[in-house]
Order: structure tokens, then sequence, then C-alpha cells
């Protein structure tokens, strides 16, 4: 479902990104824009900008850019949709119909009966709890070491006595027993239809929005599986959401979040009075449930059991949480305790003396398990693979610490270790080992062309966002870069700098279109054509040199005739770079 595109435009125009961004940053113009202290990250001298202009912002410190739509999604961890919603209702627009919906009306009906009857059912649950005949079930979970308070919080039931109780209560409040099994509140077998969960302490998963989508039931002794949940409903799926999303919502600047295995984890530590704390629902963490956590806090922590099936899953997660640019630590518990024990055992202050790993420590205390530090041999190979790991790790400050204990623990000296990590350059001159070492590409240039091909294509775009020249003047085309291409081609179709950043959804790539974006292009008054004419005249000339380079090579494998004819293209072209690269 989309609003339509028209009404998103009018709504971009009519909400100035200076009065939405002021309603939470102290904004002071100067130079043609407005500064203030990032909102995203915690600094004490602005580097926060807003651009009217080109309505987006950007910050010199975080890199975090965008629209004010982006905006209000990342203070407020609204979703794109329900950002709109609050923009409409400052600028006073009303709220169009959605177009383009997959969704038709009936199979939006059914979901909202699911999402009552969900409802229903959790209350239904919540209310057995407090009954004589299902008092086991409530000193289980006091047992467990759960107060009143916490039980009502998280909204916790129990099963009814009888093997049909929640469907019949369900069935009385008017849901049909189709309905009820396709909720997953009710099973048919044999033509009768029964309750999904019994002899169960059950534990309602509620989403940001308060919608109970399904429930996890616990066993309350050993019986298999210890956890029955709700399967793929047509509200629920279990790779998407969190458990305890509703309560994640209603804490405002958190400074991480905590992200633990179990139901009774989340309970627990949330009982003991630490906030921002949530678990997958008995899965792997997913890319979906990683982007959904980064918009309640700018940190995750990781805290799965120490088990060999939890370490893993924590390494895994740490890939994903790099992925998608999220920082990460991960929260060690000693002895394989799970979280829930653990706090059971030494309380809030036994949990603050916890430090949290950055992700290299973590991936290098986990290698030193698989290799035998007391041989040479080992420690190489040790240092080899923390060397891998040591590769992602930006920040030279950061690096420099690794590489210390990394020295410590194999003996190696910092030049070498560095020039494994593939970072030479941090070694002082004279100190840089004789052999060679692969740069890596600075971020800039990811995109594979040349710096002063890079500079040509950014200052265009420049001339193009402050709309310095006529449309026609440039065309998408010239650009070689695919990305610089893309942005080229949305600003000649008139889209502002702000739109365009709202419409990338990967963090990487807007973080480097708002750098570009944001920057002056510094022509003067009418130096705009000749600075335009200037950059077009290095691209062409890049152009001609990409295909002469492209002819050289097939002319390695040609002969005799094709060869000849390659040749004679060749000169034509190196007689056409001549003259492109002069200025008429
Ligand atoms: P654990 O086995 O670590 O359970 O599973 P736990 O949270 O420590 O449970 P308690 O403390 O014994 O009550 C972690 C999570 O994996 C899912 C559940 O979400 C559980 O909280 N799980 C586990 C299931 O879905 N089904 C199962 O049978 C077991
Ligand atoms: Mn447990």
């Amino acid at each position: 479902m989309r609003f339509p595109q028209a009404w998103l435009d009018e709504l971009r125009e009519r909400s100035d990104i200076v009065q939405v961004v002021s309603r939470y940053v102290h904004l002071t113009p100067k130079g043609g824009r407005y500064w203030g202290l990032c909102p995203f990250h915690g600094e004490k001298t602005a580097s926060f900008s807003v651009n009217p202009q080109r309505q987006m912002y950007y910050c010199f410190g975080c890199h975090a850019g965008g629209s004010a739509i982006n905006f209000v999604m990342e203070m407020e961890h609204l979703e794109f949709k329900d950002a709109v919603k609050v923009l409409a209702e400052q600028a006073h627009m009303e709220i169009p119909e959605m177009v383009g919906g997959r969704e038709d009306a009936a199979t939006k009906s059914q979901k909202e009966r699911i999402y009552e009857a969900n409802k229903q059912c959790a209350r239904f649950f919540h209310s057995q709890l407090w009954k004589q005949e299902n008092a086991q079930v409530l000193a289980y979970l006091y047992n467990r070491g759960l107060d009143d308070q916490t039980i009502r919080m998280f909204g916790l039931g129990s099963t009814p006595m009888r093997s049909d109780g929640a469907t019949r209560a369900m069935r009385e409040l008017g849901f049909t027993d189709d309905e009820l099994v396709s909720a997953g509140i009710s099973v048919r077998r044999d033509g009768r239809v029964y309750d999904m969960f019994r002899q169960r302490a059950i534990f309602p998963i509620i989403d940001a929005q308060g919608r109970v989508l399904g429930f996890g039931g616990r066993a309350l002794g050993d019986i298999k599986p210890k956890y029955l949940n709700t399967g793929d409903t047509p509200v629920f799926n279990k790779r998407l959401g969190v458990f305890a999303a509703n309560l994640l919502k209603k804490q405002r600047g958190l400074k991480r979040v905590i992200l633990v295995e179990g139901y009774m984890d989340v309970i627990a530590l949330t009982q003991a009075g630490l906030p921002g704390v949530c678990a997958t629902l008995g899965t792997a963490l997913t890319v979906e449930q990683a982007r959904l956590l980064k918009r309640y806090a700018p940190e995750i922590w990781v805290s799965y059991d120490g088990d060999a099936a939890g370490q893993k899953a924590i390494l895994r997660a740490l890939e994903i949480f790099e992925q998608e640019s999220i920082r990460s630590r991960v929260l060690d518990f000693p002895g394989g305790m799970d979280p829930d024990e653990y706090i059971r055992e030494y309380g809030l202050e036994g949990l603050d003396s916890l430090t949290p790993m950055d992700a290299a420590t973590y991936r290098m205390k986990q290698e030193m398990q698989g290799h035998d530090l007391s041989t040479q041999e080992g420690r190489t190979e040790y240092a080899m693979a923390c060397a891998k790991h040591l590769a992602k790790v930006k920040e030279p400050v950061e690096l420099e610490n690794h590489v210390r204990s990394l020295m410590l623990a194999t003996g190696f000296s910092r030049e070498v270790l560095l020039a494994q990590i593939g970072r030479s350059e941090l070694i002082e001159k004279e100190k840089r080992p004789a052999y060679s070492y692969v740069a890596r590409p600075l971020e800039e240039n990811q995109d594979g062309v040349d710096t002063e091909t890079a500079a040509a294509e950014k200052q265009l775009l420049l001339l193009l966002a402050e709309r310095r020249i006529e449309p026609g003047t440039v065309k998408a085309e010239d650009f070689i870069s695919p990305e610089r291409r893309q942005l080229a081609e949305k600003l000649i179709s008139g889209m502002t700098p702000g739109a365009i950043l709202e419409n990338i959804s990967d963090e990487n790539a807007r973080a480097r279109a708002a750098s570009v974006l944001q920057r002056d292009s510094g022509a003067g008054a009418d130096g705009q054509l000749r600075m335009a004419g200037d950059c077009l005249r290095v691209l062409h000339k890049k152009r001609i040199e990409g295909k002469i380079a492209a002819l050289q090579k097939e002319m390695a494998v040609q002969s005799g005739e094709e060869k000849r004819k390659t040749l004679l293209r060749i000169q034509e072209l190196t007689k056409e770079r001549q003259t492109a690269g002069r200025k008429e």
C-alpha cells in the first residue's frame, strides 16, 4: 500500500524541514544552513545541519542524513507510513486513500478479525490465571520469581481447565471456528475443534502498535515441547517480530536494546528494572528483526545463552548487525547462565558489573577456543584468524587496543600484525616492513571510478542540486558511476535532495549520497556554466579513456584485419581524447 505520489509531493512541499526539525533540535542559522546538536549521537558541538533549499538534514559527525520524513521516522521510531501521517497532521493535510495495495478488503477484514480474536483471547487467558482451578499455573509463575505487577505488565495468562475452554469462550464472543483456527487459537482434529494451548502458562506476543500477534505457551513441567508457539498466521510471522516490542516502543531515549533468547529472560530482566529488553521468538535473528530493533536505540547488545548454539547465533547476529550498519556488543553471562538465572542470582548490580564486548573482542575470544596458543603454529593461526576480524575495525584507536592484546597473546610485533590486518598505513613510515600491502578502498571510491571522475561527477550533482544549470545542459548519461548517475537522474527529474535520500533504503548508500548532496558547489555568481563545462569535459575524456582501455583489451586477443581495425579505432579515439581534454 502506498500514498498517491502527487499527495506525497505536496506533503513534502508543505512540510518545511527546518520547522519539523526545530520541534526537536534547537537550530541556529549560519551560512545558508541551520545548525544544532545532533539528536542521533551525543555531542557537545553542533555538527548537525539542516539545508532548507535542499530539504535535507545531514550530520557531519555520524553521517545521518535524509528528508523530513526520515527525520520523523528516526526520532519517533516510526515506519514510513506513520511518519507521513504525523507530518500530514502537522501540515493540516487530510490522509488520502492508499493506492496500489496488494491487500484487498477481504484480507484486511480477516486480519482485523484475527487481531480482535487474539486480543480477546489474551484477556481470557489472563483472567484464567486468577482462578482457583488454575492455581498451579500461577504458582509456576510465582516460583519463577515473577510478581503480580510483572504478570500484569506482560499480560501473562493460563490455559483453562477444559480442553476446548478458550475455543468456547471465543465462540461466545462471536468468532467462528474458521476464524479461531486461522488465528492459531484453535485446532481442528477429526472434525472437532479444540484449544491449541493446553496446560500451559501463556505469554502473549504483542507488537509495537499494541496488537496481539500470537502466543507462546510454556509447559509447566518437562513436557515437550517446552514452549509451544502460535504458528504462522495472516498476522504473525516469527521471523519478523520480537517479543516485548510493545514495551520497547514505550521507552524513549534508550541507549541500547538488549536482545535475549527467551521469553522468561525478557521478563526477569524487565522485572529487575532493566529497560529495553526483548527476545527473538525461538529463531535465529533475521535482518527484518535487526532493522526493527535499530529504530529503538543506537546500539544493540546481544545476550544469548552460553551454549554452543547460542554462541553460533551470536556470531551470526553480529554479521547481520554489521551488514545493516548497526552498532552492537555482546553481553556474555558467566558460567553459561541464561540472563534469567543470572539476574535471580546476582541482581541488577551483578549485571551492571558485566562489561559488554565489542564484536571484534568477542570474535577474538571465540577464536581462542579453536587454537592452541602454546605452540608457534597455533599462535600463528590464531593471529591470522584474528587479523581477518580486525580488518573490519575502522577506528584506529579501537584497532590499537585489539592489536595490543593480540601482540600479548601471540608475540608478533605491532608492525607485522598491522600488515596482516591490511592497515600498514598506521605504521610510522620508517618502521613499515618492506613487503607491500593492499590498501583498502576508501568508502568514497567504492563505485570503481577514479578520483578525478568522482570529483567531476560530484560537482555536477551539486550544480544540479542548486538548480544553477538549465535542465538539458547535463544528462544522466554523462555520469559514469551508476550510483551517481541515479542521483543525477532524480535531480534532473526535479526531486529535492531530501526526497531522493528518503528513497534510499540502504544506510551506507544514503550516508554516501547525503555527504555529497549536502555540499556547496562553490560556483561564483555566474561561474556555474564554466564549472559544468569543465566537469563534462573531464567525464567526456574519461569515457573515451574507458573505451580505449576496453579496445586495448580486445586487441590483445585479435589478429590480422580485425586487429588492424581496432588499432585504427584506438588511434581515432586517442585524437578525440586530446581535443576533449582541451577547453574550446
Ligand atoms: P530456552 O530453552 O533457552 O528456554 O529457549 P528458556 O527461555 O530458558 O526457558 P525457561 O527459562 O526454561 O522457561 C529460548 C527460547 O526459545 C524458544 C522460546 O522462545 C524460548 O523462550 N523455544 C524454546 C521454543 O519456541 N520452543 C521450545 O520448545 C523451546
Ligand atoms: Mn531459562
